[in-house]
């Protein structure tokens, strides 16, 4: 199901990213741009979807996969790894809880330089404020 060149690629970033104080110390440049996440303080937002582990990883396929049960099947519901419910869908449940696009998802991405294009059509949450 997974395309291994995909998670040969992520481990490799993941590992990088795990790593990368260690690099930053090295390499005697400005580590100014290291990602900074901050996270839902909520009580109801503390856990993700699944593991922060998993996520770290695989956020990207998990999010493909949920645009197809949507779009193909029409299936909304997800199951998270602790049981609890979620409807599919990036912006209502992802940036629901993510809800500063630039203190998380931005934090990462511009970090390696990966620029996805979701928000070419999906709306961009801004700050914790935004109404759903
Ligand atoms: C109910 C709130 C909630 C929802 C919904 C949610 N997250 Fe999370 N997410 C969290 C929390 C809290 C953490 C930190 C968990 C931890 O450290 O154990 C987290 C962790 C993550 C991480 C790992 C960050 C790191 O390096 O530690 C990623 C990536 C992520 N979420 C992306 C997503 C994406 C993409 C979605 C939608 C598919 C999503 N999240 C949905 C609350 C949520
Ligand atoms: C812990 C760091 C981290 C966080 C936080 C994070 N991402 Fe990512 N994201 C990555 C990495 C690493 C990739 C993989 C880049 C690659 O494969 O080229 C990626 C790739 C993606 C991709 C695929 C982009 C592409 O062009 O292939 C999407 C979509 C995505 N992330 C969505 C999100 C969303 C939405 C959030 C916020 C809710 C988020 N990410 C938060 C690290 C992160
Ligand atoms: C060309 C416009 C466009 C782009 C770009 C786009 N989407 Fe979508 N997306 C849609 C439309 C339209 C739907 C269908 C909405 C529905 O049926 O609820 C959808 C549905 C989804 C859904 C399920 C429903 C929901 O509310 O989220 C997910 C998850 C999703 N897209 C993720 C992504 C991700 C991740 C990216 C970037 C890698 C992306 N989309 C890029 C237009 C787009």
């Amino acid at each position: 199901m997974y395309d291994s060149g995909k998670i040969i690629l992520g481990l490799i970033i993941f590992v990088g990213l795990f790593t990368s104080p260690i690099w930053y110390d090295l390499a005697s440049g400005k580590a100014a741009d290291k990602p900074n996440l901050v996270f839902p303080t909520k009580e109801d937002q503390k856990e993700c979807v699944n593991t922060a582990e998993y996520m770290r990883e695989f956020h990207m396929d998990l999010l493909n996969v949920w645009r197809d049960e949507v779009v193909r099947k029409g299936v909304r519901t997800y199951t998270s790894n602790t049981g609890k419910h979620f409807e599919m869908s990036l912006t209502k449940t992802c940036t629901g809880c993510h809800s500063n696009k630039a203190e998380f998802c931005d934090q990462c991405h511009n970090y390696l330089g990966v620029t996805p294009y979701c928000w070419n059509c999906h709306v961009e949450p801004h700050s914790a404020e935004i109404k759903r």
